[in-house]
């Protein structure tokens, strides 16, 4: 008997819990109302350094609250996320975006087609074995002096994520996984990408976590 390696496993517990939450997590989070201004910042500045110099990708774009944003700050971007559900609901709240049903570990582009990747809280729910193969994949897509952004929480171990979601009358069960900025670092030069720069602040709010923003960049 063969057994699936755990990124897959993962992957379907995490596909199963988005599709069952997508309308709430649109209600609830519709746009970066919740996003501290630090935490803009950095995708601001993602979006200058971009430019007008080629397409966009949002890895894991979830409703695709963060592919608008970035629309509005004038790139040309397109959104890919594991979970139809979460697709299907970016499709209805931004009719003029492109969104595809696709994973992180296994991008559906060929190689050098994006001037920009990011990754919104999208690398949580991967455990450490699955880390190499996302950056991987962002390395692969981007072109030469592309610009990668990756958002997480800062830390060790992994979290019940599901708790957020119990409020809305939801049983999943998600967990996600907490990376050190020098881990996530590690992970970036690996592929061949230098860090630009990083932001790591404190936790605020009801968050239980520091927030890394990584900004990196392909040579
Ligand atoms: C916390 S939500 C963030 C969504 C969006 N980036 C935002 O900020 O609203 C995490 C998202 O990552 C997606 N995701 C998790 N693992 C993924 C994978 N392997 N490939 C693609 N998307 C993934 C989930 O389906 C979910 O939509």
């Amino acid at each position: 008997m063969t057994s699936s390696p755990p990124e897959l496993l993962d992957s379907c517990g995490v596909r199963r819990a988005y599709d069952t939450v997508a309308e709430d997590y649109a209600a609830h989070l519709p746009d970066t109302r919740w996003e501290p201004a630090l935490d803009l910042a950095m995708v601001d500045a993602f979006a200058a350094a971009v430019g007008n110099e080629g397409r966009v990708l949002d890895a894991g774009c979830g409703t695709g609250r963060m592919t608008r944003y970035l629309v509005e700050r004038g790139c040309s971007v397109m959104g890919v996320d594991l979970s139809p559900g979460m697709v299907a609901v970016a499709r209805r709240h931004h009719p003029g975006l492109v969104f595809t049903v696709g994973s992180v570990t296994d991008l559906p582009y060929p190689d050098d087609q994006f001037a920009g990747v990011m990754l919104w809280y999208s690398i949580i729910h991967t455990r450490p074995a699955g880390q190499a193969r996302i950056f991987a994949e962002a390395a692969r897509v981007l072109r030469p002096a592309g610009h990668l952004l990756v958002a997480f929480q800062s830390g060790q171990g992994t979290r019940d994520a599901s708790g957020a979601y119990r409020q809305f009358g939801h049983e999943i069960e998600l967990q996600r996984h907490l990376y050190t900025a020098d881990e996530l670092s590690s992970y970036i030069e690996a592929v061949g990408l230098r860090e630009v720069c990083r932001l790591v602040r404190r936790a605020q709010g009801k968050e239980r976590d520091d927030q890394v923003i990584m900004l990196a960049r392909a040579l």
